[in-house]
């Protein structure tokens, strides 16, 4: 099911419209959230519009520090769109305008005094196509150091075997860290474009879909260390793959057509959800 907007005035955040009138959204439950504790990320009424559909409707959560968060819910609902505006990506977007607030420790993630290059620095992303550049596999790890300009080689090299044991990937690779990364197999690969994410130190990590083109020893792998990195940072993990999102996350938030609909820790969301919609996706009634 599509949703347009016929009327401006259900552009302004906050602002539902009347039941009943043209335009208005079909009859919803408020969101169910949970508070988490010390939240590093919080989202408040924020809706985000491609032209002039809106893809986020009036988004709030909190997002708890060293743990690993999963969206989840249907094709299309926003998850990717929800997880880009965390760092910005959809600034690339040229019809994307937003509404709302989004805080990470405290500041505003969409200001113009934000420096996109240090946000995503302290936010860095995962992709579901591993996207390792085609050089060797110390110079991918490095990456991000060099373009921050670190030119001594110790703490290059320093940085790329704490990343690279950071990603579980080291043993396997330190007797061919010049070998081409694009030689290695989509597993290591995946780990390496985690381990190019943490070489410069962010705080959180954004991972859309990270295991959707792996196999599934691959993907164990790469859950596995999902759940190790949140010792040391934020990890929000979108997935379609329920059992997976059970399997390494503490907390799930649960979208539905650009809405949040749940927000709860994991092991609750999956056997006893507080909202119907909750229960009839996790049940597979639709998507
Ligand atoms: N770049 C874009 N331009 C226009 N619409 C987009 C763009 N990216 C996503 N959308 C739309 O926004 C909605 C949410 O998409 P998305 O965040 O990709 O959902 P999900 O990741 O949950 O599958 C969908 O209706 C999708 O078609
Ligand atoms: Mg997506």
């Amino acid at each position: 099911m599509e949703e347009t907007l016929n009327s401006t005035a259900t552009l302004q955040a906050g602002v539902a419209p009347e039941a009943g009138q043209p335009g208005a959204a079909p009859e919803s439950e408020a969101p169910y959230l949970i508070e988490v504790p010390d939240p590093i990320i919080a989202i408040k009424d924020f809706n985000l519009f491609y032209g002039h559909k809106q893809a986020l409707h009036n988004i709030t959560v909190s997002i708890p520090r060293k743990t690993v968060t999963a969206f989840i819910g249907p094709s299309g609902c926003g998850k990717s769109t929800l997880l880009r505006s965390l760092n910005r990506m959809n600034d690339l977007v040229d019809s994307v305008t937003a509404q709302g607030s989004l805080t990470l420790d405290g500041m505003e993630i969409n200001s113009g005094a934000v420096d996109v290059i240090e946000l995503r620095r302290r936010v860095g992303m995962v992709f579901q196509s591993y996207n390792p550049f085609p050089k060797s596999i110390y110079e991918n790890v490095v990456y991000g150091l060099r373009i921050a300009g670190v030119r001594e080689r110790r703490l290059l090299h320093e940085a790329a075997e704490r990343s690279l044991r950071g990603a579980a990937l080291w043993d396997e690779v330190k007797d061919r860290l010049n070998d081409p990364a694009l030689g290695l197999s989509g597993g290591q690969m995946q780990r390496l474009c985690i381990a190019r994410a943490i070489a410069v130190n962010p705080e959180v990590i954004l991972m859309d879909e990270p295991c959707s083109a792996l196999d599934p020893i691959a993907t164990a792998r790469i859950e596995d260390l999902i759940f190790e990195l949140q010792n040391d940072y934020t990890v929000i993990i979108v997935t379609h793959n329920m059992q997976q999102a059970a399997r390494v996350s503490k907390y799930t938030a649960f979208l539905y057509l650009g809405e949040l609909i749940e927000f709860n820790e994991t092991d609750i969301t999956f056997t006893h959800p507080e909202r119907r919609k909750t229960q009839d996706y996790i049940t597979g009634r639709f998507g």
